[in-house]
């Protein structure tokens, strides 16, 4: 088998780690300090995260939906796939060499999601536009790490506390969705979700396709 060849580096902004752009073959990896967080043959629970999401959006005439981050883009194609031309998609990314990166080599891996004109993208960190949204979105989907433990940047541990999960709940629009990526189970997580004022549903979705791991999605309604 061909070695990965490292194509480019990136520092997360504050004490967060480093990502690590590798290739090999027609596959790519981003790693944060030597975790693997996204891989280019891996994608079936990114895309459902925005599936699962969007699918509860039919009564919202414009859906205005908040992801963060990008990743490898393939959360914000499924949400394109799935909402209409109405739809605004906020895709908030914290390492700006990321999005460099989906406006590159990456770009094909997701069929170009950047260049449709429903997205706009936000360089910074998705907590920011959280704390700023005051009933202003229709759904806001979060994978930015791998499950509810900071792991890009400690910052991130704000995002699952109560007062995080509090203040995604004002953000969103009555009825609006708070959709969560992880790799595993977490049932703390979970009933913070209920305390902070949602209806949750949780799914477990494969990596890829009807195959691979199992990770969880946590769909969870503004009530
Ligand atoms: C696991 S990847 C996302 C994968 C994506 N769902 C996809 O479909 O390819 C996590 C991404 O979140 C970004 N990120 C981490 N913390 C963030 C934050 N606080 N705000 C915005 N983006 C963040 C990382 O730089 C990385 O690009």
């Amino acid at each position: 088998m061909k070695p990965w060849v490292l194509l480019a580096t990136a520092q997360t902004p504050g004490d967060g780690a480093e990502l690590c752009l590798y290739q090999r073959d027609q596959e790519f990896a981003i790693q944060a300090d030597d975790i693997e967080l996204m891989n280019s043959r891996v994608f079936g629970s990114e895309k459902a995260l925005a599936t699962l999401a969007c699918q509860k959006l039919t009564d919202d005439a414009k859906p205005r939906v908040l992801i963060g981050g990008l990743g490898m883009g393939f959360t914000v194609r499924s949400a394109l796939d799935e909402l209409g031309i109405n739809a605004r998609i906020r895709v908030a990314e914290l390492v700006p060499a990321v999005v460099r990166w989906n406006r590159g080599v990456l770009a094909h891996l997701a069929d170009n999601p950047l260049d449709d004109e429903r997205v706009s993208v936000q360089e910074g960190d998705v907590a920011n536009m959280i704390k700023r949204g005051r009933g202003a979105y229709s759904a806001i989907l979060l994978d930015v790490d791998n499950g509810p433990n900071a792991l890009t940047s400690m910052d991130n541990d704000w995002l699952y506390s109560i007062p995080g999960l509090e203040t995604a709940h004002t953000a969103l629009k009555p009825h609006g969705i708070l959709g969560i990526w992880s790799s595993e189970q977490d049932a703390a997580f979970a009933k913070r979700l209920g305390q902070a004022g949602f209806d949750v549903e949780e799914f477990q979705v494969r990596s890829r396709g009807n195959k691979g791991g199992h990770n969880i999605i946590w769909i969870a309604e503004r009530i």
